[in-house]
């Protein structure tokens, strides 16, 4: 990061590392700072607000779209894109829905703009609805963070006190409400169409997409801009960057800061913001957290959510570069940005970075993610929801050593029937972490099975095995 003389005057209770650059999460932390709206209009607060509403609103979603912004709730769609895909000769109202639920294991970011600096959020929400022409917003919090739900709701009165929302904000003719709406307690709700069921008062059932794309069809069908928290703070900084000034950070398309969330297997985890691409996994991993735990080595890393696909510790990628040729890289030089950890076959996903050492049995990781999909599937697909119960069941076994190897299979099998079959993308996050472990590491697998598994009469789970395996 280059030298800023803002940024060396403000020091932190906990420190960033010199790696970081802050830009979202400059406030977390910082000495001295509240999540009043007094000390964040000390900060420059609302200045960019003041400054985009003297904007056409379609200059804004220009800049959005110059910015280069890419969604950082999980598919990493580009936000500006998003944003044009409000149907032009549309009459009815459009919402904006600032999706706090958080839900994606390995994800520990937006409570902490929540806690700390909910101003920064409702500024660049505010903003986003005057680009999107959006009256009536709604921020659908994680029922699990009730102390963010009252922290926001208070942010929200300052901001109306100061006329940056109700009637009339700032003396433009631009009404704006945002209201809070506490999630419902399932992983689901942060599907963005289970999300707006859920605000609808119905059970999160997410909609078939086509053709409930929520830009065309949302919330009362009408058209809805869905936005992760950490991607609406963003445009506030891209109103004061400009687009192209934004887009200098980070690595072509794949622009910005982001945060990443790193638990699991490491000396110090905990939240660092990057500029995308500008760090690779061993800066991450061993500078920024401190390398594995004493006497222990990294096996792999799970690099966006739980839903990502495993990647091995010990593996390289052959990846074509722009004039078509190929280059062979490293798992450890791994840059951290969208483009990149999808061509190596992940994703960069919530940012959720979720480090395996070498203590720990594969099967016990996969029987660890089985059980949260069995548990949070909403059920309305068939696939989905026997597919991954019956995946939590075989790797049960597996964990209890009853398990033989011919489960491995049948386990790849659900999951490749899972994979694609399903009405919401819960279909792939529940399936693509079995994949990939499967493909990455069967030996292991299956020397945590047993041939004799399902022989043993004295257990009955085990005998309910060998008829099964006998029937087929
Ligand atoms: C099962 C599932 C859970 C999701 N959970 C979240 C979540 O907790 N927070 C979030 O922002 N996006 C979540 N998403 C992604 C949202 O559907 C949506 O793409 C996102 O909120 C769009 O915001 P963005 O474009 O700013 O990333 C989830 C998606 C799926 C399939
Ligand atoms: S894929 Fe799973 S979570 Fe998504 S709608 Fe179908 S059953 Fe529900």
């Amino acid at each position: 990061m280059s030298f800023d003389p803002i940024m060396s005057a403000i020091t932190y209770t906990k420190p960033p590392h010199p790696l970081e650059t802050r830009l979202i999460f400059k406030n977390v932390d910082r000495e001295g700072w509240n999540p009043s709206i007094g000390r964040y209009l000390e900060d420059g607060g609302y200045e960019q607000l003041r400054k985009a509403v003297k904007m056409e609103p379609k200059a804004i979603t220009e800049e959005v779209k110059k910015s280069g912004l890419r969604g950082r709730g999980g598919a990493g769609f580009p936000t500006g894109v998003k944003w044009t895909f409000i149907p032009p000769n549309n009459t009815k109202p459009v919402y904006l829905i600032c999706n706090a639920d958080e839900s994606e294991p390995g994800t520990f970011k937006d409570r902490y703009i929540l806690h700390q600096d909910p101003h920064q959020m409702l500024e660049g929400m505010i903003i986003s609805c005057f680009a999107v022409g959006a009256h009536i917003a709604y921020i659908y919090i994680r029922e699990e963070f009730p102390e963010a739900a009252k922290i926001v709701e208070k942010a929200i009165e300052e901001a109306r006190e100061h006329n940056f929302l109700g009637k009339n904000l700032l003396d433009t003719g631009f009404d704006l409400e945002i209201y809070v709406h506490r999630g419902a307690g399932a992983y689901i709700c942060g599907e963005e169409t289970g999300l707006i069921e859920s605000l609808e008062g119905k059970r999160p059932y997410p909609r078939i997409k086509p053709p409930y794309f929520p830009a065309a069809l949302g919330l009362y069908m009408c058209p809805t801009i869905v936005n992760n928290v950490e991607s609406l703070c963003h445009v506030k900084h891209v109103i004061e960057m400009g687009g192209d000034g934004y887009a200098k950070l980070g690595a072509p398309r794949n622009t910005g800061t982001r945060i990443l969330c790193v638990s699991g297997d490491v000396k110090k985890p905990g939240y660092f913001e990057i500029e995308v691409g500008k760090v690779t996994m061993r800066e991450l991993l061993y500078d920024m957290c401190g390398g594995p735990k004493d006497g222990r080595g990294i096996k792999a890393v799970i690099p966006g959510g739980s839903s990502s696909k495993i990647l091995r510790a010990d593996e390289s990628y052959k990846l074509r570069n722009p004039d078509g040729s190929e280059r062979e890289l490293g798992f450890w030089d791994i840059p951290m940005d969208f483009d990149t950890l999808a061509a190596c076959g992940s994703m960069a996903g919530s940012g959720g970075v979720i480090v395996i050492d070498d203590s720990r049995r594969i099967s016990w990781v996969l029987n660890n993610i089985n059980a949260f999909y069995a548990h949070e599937s909403c059920g309305q697909c068939t696939p989905c929801r026997e597919g991954s119960t019956w995946m939590q069941k075989i790797t049960d076994r597996l964990v209890e050593g009853k398990a033989t190897p011919r489960d491995i299979e049948t386990l790849e099998s659900v999951a490749f029937q899972i994979d694609g079959r399903t009405i919401c993308a819960f279909g792939e996050a529940s399936s693509w972490p079995v994949e990939a472990i499967i493909a990455k590491f069967r030996d292991e697998l299956i020397a945590d099975t047993c041939e004799d598994a399902g022989k043993d009469p004295k257990n009955p789970e085990a005998e309910a095995q060998r008829r099964y395996l006998a029937a087929y």
